[in-house]
């Protein structure tokens, strides 16, 4: 057998001994979006560094455990904390909790994002819907020998973000009264912020926002045939032709204001998943 495929089953039973019920949605929070897991009634959290062959999250604004419980009437299972490429994870480690999901039973897999904005309309604290990505920047997570129990050798990749989630959200959004954007996701490695001419160059090339995860991901999630739902909160607009340093604090403040917005999403389309 391979040996991700033993891992895996380490992994499961592992946590399946802490917790029995079978999660349908798997969560995946960005810096700065840690909060939404507050909403969940909790019924187990295990820290990463208890689960067999998990990564251990290292960077600032990442708690590092795996949460149990349950929202908008759905069993879930949020990663507080995810694992960066740039943090020198192998791109199996950063994919892995992914995997995990999709072992303990998960059928739809919701992320969310920090990402600078390329497209000139976006403002700070503005929320995109991904429509799509670009990821021909950095590393494919399937490069390798292929594990057909995990999925197949070539996925298709015309919808990675299912349509039937991103027009309830829009939905959902206008209810509430919060205004969102839609956009194509760029990804890349990090952990450099880019330069103005990347920015632009991200822009020229399709981009309406820039960030260093996600997509990782999403190509594990689909190639174990689950939906996915995304979405970034704009924390900086590299476009600009004006001076324009970009921290990470900054980063992390602006996804804290934009946070209830994006929780307040989130929980009702969970609650409307069927
Ligand atoms: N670039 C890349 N990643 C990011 C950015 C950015 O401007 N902002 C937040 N994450």
């Amino acid at each position: 057998m391979a040996k991700i495929l033993e891992q895996l089953r380490e992994t499961r039973e592992f946590l399946k001994s802490q917790y029995a019920d079978t999660p349908a949605i798997g969560i995946v929070l960005g810096s700065g979006l840690g909060n939404f897991a507050t909403k969940i009634q909790v019924e187990k959290e295990i820290s990463y560094h208890d689960i067999p062959h998990f990564p251990v999250s290292t960077v600032q604004g990442h708690s590092g455990k795996l949460i149990f419980g349950t929202l908008g009437g759905k069993k879930v299972v949020a990663m507080a904390g995810r694992f960066h490429f740039y943090e020198g994870y192998t791109m199996d480690q950063v994919v892995y909790p992914i995997r995990v999901f999709k072992a303990l039973g998960v059928e739809t897999v919701l992320l969310s994002n920090a990402a600078g904005g390329v497209n000139p309309n976006f403002k700070v604290g503005d929320l995109m819907i991904i429509t799509d990505h670009i990821h021909l920047n950095v590393p494919n997570p399937l490069i390798g020998k292929n594990v057909e129990e995990l999925g197949p050798r070539f996925p298709d990749m015309s919808e990675p973000y299912a349509k039937v989630f991103i027009t309830a959200a829009k939905e959902i959004a206008a209810e509430l009264g919060h205004p969102v954007r839609e956009g194509v996701y760029y990804a890349v490695t990090g952990p450099t912020f880019e330069t103005h001419a990347e920015y632009k160059m991200i822009h020229v090339l399709g981009g309406d926002a820039v960030g260093m995860s996600t997509v990782p991901e999403v190509i594990v999630a689909i190639h174990g045939g689950m939906k996915v739902f995304a979405m970034s909160v704009i924390t900086d607009i590299g476009i600009r032709d004006i001076d324009n340093t970009i921290t990470h604090e900054e980063v992390l403040e602006a996804a804290h204001a934009a946070e209830p917005k994006l929780t307040a999403i989130y929980e009702k389309l969970i609650e409307r998943l069927p």
